[in-house]
């Protein structure tokens, strides 16, 4: 069997076993966008409140693209006054191989969109340094980041109490692309993953750190997801084509949250 084929193999069996360890996902259609970024809002509103009293800390990744925009504007306006900002600890799921100027930078839109304009310490932002042309060097630096941060021991994963994701067409999520190498990554926790149709490498967390986190959110809006998002949720594609469905937290909740328009080519509207 050819060795891409073994891998596929791989990654379908773990799948399986995966969707029996898995709690079911819990999948929220909202009637408007806005509806949809208001339940993300109150979501990472919940997630942080718990954290908090649990822990001390609340330890969000967010995701980059376009979609996060509008949540992070309402976390900077409407829940300013009510998050725990100074306890909470901010990262990237992904990033742009690119300078934190750059208009492509996910920590630049985060920047603009929200943590300039709430009171968050800058100690509390851990952004990705993916200024250094070297993308390995980027994302072992990152990766350190994350060891000196959670403490972790040889083999432990960052346990994060949210994780936001995004998707995009093609079932990507995060910077983990159909038939790239960083699908099969199980021990590195920060990656550099060449993308061959962007002819680029991208930053990205592996998939045991996304599905060792306490709750993932997956924010998905816009008719352009409708198709890939019935695959992703009701199809039985092989899940290395549609790396979204690689995502069930080990023992996190997973909770997509989704607007009409998205939902449009699902079977189920409710
Ligand atoms: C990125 C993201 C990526 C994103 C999807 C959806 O760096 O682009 O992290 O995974 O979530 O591509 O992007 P949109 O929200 O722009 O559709």
């Amino acid at each position: 069997m050819r060795r891409d084929a073994r891998l596929s193999a791989a990654l379908i069996a773990e799948q399986e076993g995966q969707d029996r360890l898995s709690a079911p996902a819990e999948i929220r259609i909202l009637t408007t966008p806005q509806e949809l970024f208001e339940a993300a809002a109150e979501e990472v509103l919940r997630c942080a409140k718990d954290a908090v009293a649990q822990n001390g800390r609340f330890t969000i990744a967010l995701s980059g693209g376009s979609t996060p925009k509008a949540l992070f504007n309402l976390l900077a306006t409407n829940a300013r006054t009510v998050m725990p900002w100074d306890r909470t600890y901010f990262f990237w799921g992904d990033e742009r191989h690119v300078p934190p100027t750059d208009p492509d930078s996910n920590y630049r839109m985060a920047e603009e969109t929200m943590l300039s304009k709430i009171p968050v310490p800058a100690s509390n932002v851990f952004r990705v340094a993916a200024e250094n042309p070297d993308a390995a060097e980027v994302a072992q630096a990152y990766e350190q980041t994350l060891r000196k941060f959670f403490q972790l021991k040889p083999g432990e994963l960052p346990v994060f109490d949210l994780i936001l994701l995004g998707m995009g067409p093609d079932g990507h999520t995060a910077s983990l692309f159909p038939g790239t190498a960083g699908l099969h990554e199980k021990s590195r926790l920060v990656i550099a993953n060449w993308v061959e149709k962007l002819k680029g490498s991208r930053l990205s967390f592996t998939l045991p750190v996304l599905n060792a986190a306490r709750c993932v959110v997956f924010l998905v809006s816009g008719t352009d997801k409708a198709t890939v998002l019935h695959t992703v949720l009701e199809g039985d594609a092989p899940p290395e084509q549609y790396p979204a469905k690689l995502v069930r937290p080990d023992n996190g909740k997973l909770i997509w949250l989704i607007d009409r328009a998205a939902a449009s080519g699902l079977s189920k509207q409710s």
